[in-house]
């Protein structure tokens, strides 16, 4: 299957009080989609955005799909809200809800796309029955709950793994690799298997963020 590498860049990096600019300038800067991370202060240590601050986003009418990626317990009360909100991918973490095929099923049936995310010890079996129902698979090469940190380079083996299950499935499902991805990295990420690369601090840190964007790019056709 021919892949598109997709680069998502994460809103936890961006400067919060000009928060419409950040999204416009990376929009602009060639993002093909916008990572938006949810943390509750209980599933994860840190606290960030809700559904108003999505919708705001949607209704600014950016042209790019939301991928909102939940760290929180519990997560199916989030879930219409965010679905109305206009989020696109809605992902979330098998262990913090009770039933991880119902989360899934309620997602789609809200009108987004489900995403199913894995902490850096988190093994794959909540995949083993569900992968086919998925559009998105999500490793979390840090551990969640703040941005900067540095890749754990144990998770190249598991990108592999998800990368010949998803082949096996023959769907079309999108492989993300979430945290401290940057460009003298992202392509050893690509050809462990991903093919949608989020970056925070990489991005957002950066002076010039099309430069950026497109030396990650570079990176991955050299
Ligand atoms: C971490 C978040 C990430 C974070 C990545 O819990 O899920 O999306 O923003 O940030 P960087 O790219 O700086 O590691
Ligand atoms: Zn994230």
């Amino acid at each position: 299957m021919k892949k598109t590498n997709w680069i998502a860049p994460s809103i936890l990096s961006a400067d919060f009080s000009r928060l419409g600019e950040e999204v416009q300038a990376v929009v602009k800067a060639g993002a093909d989609l916008i990572h938006f991370d949810v943390m509750d202060n209980h599933y994860v240590p840190n606290l960030t955005v809700g559904p108003l601050v999505c919708e705001a986003l949607a209704k600014r009418q950016f042209n790019i799909p939301l991928d909102v990626h939940l760290m929180t317990r519990p997560v199916d009360s989030l879930i219409p809200s965010f679905a109305k909100a206009g989020a696109t991918y809605i992902s979330f973490h098998p262990e913090a809800t009770d039933h991880v095929d119902r989360t899934i099923n309620m997602i789609r049936e809200h009108g987004a796309k489900p995403g199913l995310a894995f902490n850096p010890a988190t093994p794959l079996d909540a995949l083993n029955y569900t992968l086919h129902k998925l559009d998105l698979v999500l490793i979390m090469s840090v551990n969640p709950g703040f941005g900067g940190q540095a890749f754990i380079p144990e998770m190249l083996q598991k990108i592999s793994e998800v990368r010949t299950m998803i082949e096996k499935s023959g769907k079309p499902i999108r492989l993300e690799v979430d945290g401290g991805i940057n460009a003298d990295n992202i392509r050893d990420v690509m050809e462990a298997g991903a093919d949608t690369f989020v970056a925070g601090s990489a991005i957002f840190s950066a002076t010039d963020y099309t430069a950026v964007i497109n030396q990650m790019r570079q990176k991955m056709s050299d």
